[in-house]
């Protein structure tokens, strides 16, 4: 097997795949179908502080090129979570120490992530948080540390004094400049960036007059959003100094290859999941196999290496 060892916040992966918060329960539960140390990360779902029963039904639906959802951060909160997830994580770190764990945490104000995080700080079987700056499915998608750089800012700060575990700031596509939400972050102490959660969209269903999602709108992700993250993704790559985790619509070892070209130093598989949900469990395999028709160098040596030219005033030839 080729090394497809990457350094993250500190934190050393023996391969950059992790999984996308939200896609796969909390990771746990799916270990029949994907063992956890074929991963290098496990993410989990969002954690709120309270239990929330999330959106009104429909809220899913397949389009041609991925999945509109509105889930609405359904979770059975942070108590449930720290009696009865985090013992049975326990048991699979503890087996498996080289798997990373990352909880993903959700809050309506910035005290209320920066509660959360303070709750979890002491835990060792939580080795960074992944703070969901970003949904679009709660409040209707107003919440404003995803639009804000001063807010996103401040949120991290807050969770920043709470904790001295690696803190990734996942961030919106749905901005005209998500580096400018990113510098926010790793100015508020962010520890990395996740580029990005899904994009506002909708379908609709004519005949009934009817939207798919009983929201109207919800998130969109799958293969159809992968050009989109592709390019936040690199944007937040040249804007700040601390790594990016690629995140959006990725299927595949050679999806995975142009994110981290593009400067990611890992990525994050959502969606292709619910086609296929043993993806995860070959996508490192399939990585090192990619690698090693490409002459077997260590994935580490693919990061940024995209070269994408000076943009020159371009000057057509005078016309004969
Ligand atoms: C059904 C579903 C639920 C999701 N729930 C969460 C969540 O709880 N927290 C979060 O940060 N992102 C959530 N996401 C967003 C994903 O983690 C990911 O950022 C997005 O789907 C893009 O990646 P993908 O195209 O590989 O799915 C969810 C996505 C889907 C499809």
């Amino acid at each position: 097997m080729a090394d497809l060892s990457v350094q993250l916040a500190g934190m050393r992966l023996t391969n950059p795949i992790l999984s996308a918060s939200g896609t796969f329960g909390h990771g746990v539960e799916m270990t029949q179908l994907v063992p956890f140390e074929r991963l290098g990360g496990w993410v989990s779902k969002t954690v709120t502080w309270n239990p929330r029963p999330g959106n009104r039904m429909p809220r899913i639906f397949e389009t041609r090129a991925g999945f509109l959802n509105s889930i609405g951060l359904e979770n059975r909160g942070i108590a449930h979570y720290v009696d009865h997830v985090l013992p049975q994580v326990e048991v699979e770190r503890r087996a498996h120490p080289a798997t990373i764990v990352v909880t993903n945490l959700g809050g309506h104000t910035a005290e209320e992530f920066a509660k959360l995080a303070a709750h979890l700080a002491d835990r060792e079987d939580i080795d960074a948080f992944e703070i969901n700056l970003s949904c679009p499915n709660v409040d209707g998608g107003k919440l404003p540390y995803s639009t804000d750089p001063g807010r996103a800012e401040e949120v991290m700060a807050l969770v920043r004094r709470e904790t001295d575990k690696p803190l990734f700031a996942k961030v919106s596509p749905n901005v005209t400049r998500v580096e400018e939400i990113a510098k926010g972050c790793e100015a508020g102490g962010a520890d990395a960036i996740t580029a990005c959660n899904t994009l506002l969209g909708m379908a609709v269903d004519w005949r009934r007059g009817k939207p798919r999602l009983a929201t109207g709108a919800g998130g969109y992700s799958g293969a159809g959003v992968m050009p989109v993250a592709l390019r936040c993704a690199w944007q937040c790559v040249q804007a700040v100094s601390i790594p990016v985790i690629g995140c959006g619509g990725i299927q595949a070892a050679e999806d995975v290859m142009e994110f981290l070209a593009a400067g990611c130093t890992a990525v994050q598989v959502g969606t292709a999941s619910f086609a296929d949900p043993s993806l995860l469990a070959d996508l490192a395999q399939s990585l090192s196999n990619l690698l090693d028709q490409e002459g077997g160098r260590p994935l580490s040596d693919w990061i940024g290496t995209l070269d994408v030219p000076p943009q020159v005033p371009w000057r057509p030839a005078p016309l004969a």
